[in-house]
């Protein structure tokens, strides 16, 4: 948070985003905010197709907690949509990679990894003829590629001083540009081993920062790191071995660096990262497909999709703990991360409670009466 150019501030324990529109100071939930996206989104569909657009299908992270789901609701209606479904990212692309695949396909298990702008997820899918069945998922909705430009910002700014003896930390409009380049340099390095960080309008000699594909590799390396272990993580909860993984499919912008594609190959020697589907494009795919099959009746003409659309059936999982606060901090946990959604089965445990992870401990117990208090993490069936 101390990052943003824009100042956040509590009311009653939910954030405002204080921000300036048109030169009068303006303060916004961050509904209202992710309710501008929705609606630019909405009037862009409906230009396009002629006709008004009211019902979504919205993608949200697979780690996304109970109350950045309802939140990510209350958005889409501001904006003016029925939300049918919130489809977590990764499975969204698991769609998009189902459907692709040729009808004599059988099963298979793959990994989904996604590394976008501010978010990291991880799932698991056995796409088996239309069916998708999500064995487990992880990441951290904190971790992305603007991070990486925070490393590369950090790095320069130390740069600088030494190469050019100008200080410009103390500058934020001078640190905001160089956040800029540092993040085009990024986009250079995907595809070339050397750059140079444009420092114009930076420093007075303006001279150019090189920077290489490995001094960024190393910088990042850690972050990174992170990745494959949620990975490791993710496989092992799951229950699946590396070796069970028929494919790994790259989704989001930050997995165009290549290193990233290095390290999953560390984890899955041999195996082939999915060429077939669009990084950019393959959750927003999933996503037209799933309402393609929630509206089958109401949809245009879409012949060549019905023996797709009628197959389709998915089964996710919840990414947290579900439980129900009953007394001072303890949680009681009716249903344990990574398992189907609550319903299919259950099962009694107790936990610290926590609204971003899931509770690190259980222990079964006997039922016992609970007091009237809110659910504390719930994944409903989005
Ligand atoms: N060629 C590239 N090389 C490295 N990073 C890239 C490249 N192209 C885009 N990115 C990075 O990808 C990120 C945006 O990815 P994407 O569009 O998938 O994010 P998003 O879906 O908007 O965000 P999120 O999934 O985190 O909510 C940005 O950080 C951008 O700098
Ligand atoms: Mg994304």
């Amino acid at each position: 948070m101390k990052r943003w150019p824009f100042k956040v501030t509590s009311s009653n324990g939910d954030p405002r985003i204080h921000v300036t529109h048109n030169g009068h100071p303006k303060v916004l939930s961050p509904q209202e905010v992710s309710a501008m996206v929705l609606r630019k989104l909405k009037q862009s569909a409906e230009a396009r197709l002629g006709h008004a657009v009211t019902e979504a299908v919205i993608t949200v992270p697979a780690y996304f907690t109970d109350s950045q789901k309802k939140a990510t609701r209350e958005a889409g209606e501001m904006a003016g949509l029925k939300v049918l479904r919130l489809l977590p990212e990764p499975t969204a692309a698991a769609l998009a990679y189902g459907h692709g695949l040729k009808d004599n396909v059988t099963e298979k298990t793959v990994l989904i990894y996604d590394l976008g702008g501010g978010t990291f997820d991880v799932s698991i899918v056995t796409v088996s003829r239309g069916r998708f069945v999500v064995r487990g998922v992880g990441g951290n909705s904190h971790l992305g590629g603007t991070d990486i430009d925070q490393i590369i910002l950090k790095h320069a700014a130390q740069v600088i001083p030494r190469a050019m003896r100008h200080d410009v930390t103390g500058n934020p409009s001078k640190m905001r540009r160089l956040l800029e380049r540092c993040e085009r340099a990024k986009r250079d390095l995907s595809t070339q081993s050397r750059c140079d960080i444009d420092t114009e309008s930076i420093v007075p000699d303006e001279l150019p920062l090189p920077l290489s594909r490995d001094e960024l590799e190393e910088l990042c390396r850690d972050l990174l790191r992170s990745t494959t272990d949620t990975v490791k993580s993710v496989l092992a909860t799951a229950k699946v071995a590396a070796a069970d993984i028929s494919e790994v499919i790259l989704v989001g912008g930050s997995t165009r660096m290549p290193v990233v594609e290095r390290l999953l190959s560390e984890v899955f020697p041999g195996k082939p990262v999915c060429k077939t589907v669009n990084p950019d494009e393959a959750v927003a795919q999933g996503a037209a497909l799933c309402a393609l099959h929630l509206l089958q009746d109401k949809a245009p003409d879409v012949q060549e999709l019905a023996p797709f659309l009628r197959r389709l059936d998915i089964q996710n999982v919840t990414p947290l703990s579900v439980g129900v606060e009953c007394n001072e901090w303890v949680v009681r946990c009716h249903h344990p991360a990574e398992h189907g959604h609550p319903g299919a089965e259950g099962s009694e445990a107790m936990g610290r409670r926590s609204t971003t992870k899931p509770p690190p401990s259980f222990s079964v117990i006997p039922p016992t009466p609970v007091r009237n208090t809110p659910a504390a993490a719930s994944a409903p069936m989005s």
